[in-house]
């Protein structure tokens, strides 16, 4: 029996704490965290991101300033942008979602969004401070997909030290920010990537697998030891066939039915990991907004 991961429950706990942390900041400082959310062009699975972002910002009353831009802007007036959003005060947090067209170098606009205002986590400055950071996470701005795995992973209430996490997948957002918090935990870590030699045996060591490969439903039950913990990190959208209609769904990097017969937890898709990453920006923005009055 597989316990399934409630990422929306999780996450909805996380926003009500932070919805009242947020209400006492309010009477500490007299103001409350502030999000800018630059969204550019019209890539569908951005706006959906980003309408999920912001209504979740604005339920645990953080501010949020909208900034959706034409898919033809240069990059140099991105940086204009970039650049006033870290000189304003009520901007705590700035969000740029990711992918940007191609006219646009995205690692020039993740370094020019100052550090402490980088709700994402992706600055050089603080992929560095993860890296080097023991294990106190309170004040790091810390990659939000990951993070989110991180809590899911606490919230089993198993001791995570000296277990085997095998990670698939090495981008800078998920896969190596991953591999650095679960070593803060003590687990012994193996990345793999699409390139693996012989993937399934590695994944076969794990106690804990997480799977941000982007690719639909690649991790199949012969993969998972018994009695792991899975957590899917990947959202694709494929087209199935329902009595002769043809239909899109969304499919996580695990096929799911076999994964839950040898799992001993494991996140769904949808409903697992996407909440989290989520609430864990929002996290990020409060975070930000505590340490700039702390800075003052
Ligand atoms: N695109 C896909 N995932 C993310 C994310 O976590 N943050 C941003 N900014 N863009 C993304």
């Amino acid at each position: 029996m597989s316990i399934i991961i409630d990422g929306k429950k999780i996450a909805s706990n996380l926003r009500n704490e932070l919805k009242k942390e947020i209400t006492e900041l309010k009477k500490k400082y007299g103001s409350v965290p502030g999000l800018a959310v630059v969204q550019v062009g019209n890539v569908a699975a951005s706006s959906v991101y980003v309408k999920a972002k912001t209504k979740n910002a604005l339920e645990v009353g953080i501010e949020v300033i909208d900034h959706h831009l034409d898919e033809t802007i240069t990059q140099e007036l991105l940086l204009d942008l970039i650049n006033n959003l870290n000189k304003q005060s009520n901007v705590n947090g700035i969000l740029v979602q990711l992918p940007l067209p191609k006219q646009i170098h995205e690692q020039t606009i993740l370094d020019a969004i100052s550090p402490d205002k980088d709700a994402d986590g992706f600055h050089p400055v603080n992929v560095g401070k993860l890296s080097i950071a023991s294990n106190n996470d309170n004040n790091l701005l810390i990659p939000c997909t990951p993070y989110g795995c991180l809590l899911m992973l606490r919230g089993l209430k198993i001791d995570l030290v000296g277990k085997n996490a095998v990670v698939i997948g090495r981008s800078n957002i998920v896969g190596k920010p991953m591999a650095q918090l679960l070593l803060k935990e003590s687990c012994t870590v193996t990345i793999a990537h699409s390139k693996t030699n012989n993937l399934p045996k590695i994944c076969n060591n794990a106690d804990i697998l997480i799977a941000a490969v982007g690719k639909p439903e690649i991790v199949r039950g012969e993969w998972i030891k018994e009695g792991a913990i899975v957590i899917d990190v990947g959202i694709n959208r494929i087209e199935v066939e329902i009595n002769g209609e043809k239909k899109t769904v969304l499919v996580g990097d695990v096929k799911y039915n076999e994964a839950f017969k040898k799992a001993s937890a494991i996140t769904p898709v949808p409903g697992g990991v996407g909440p989290m990453t989520i609430a864990c920006l929002l996290r990020n923005t409060t975070i930000a907004f505590k340490n700039s009055n702390l800075n003052v």
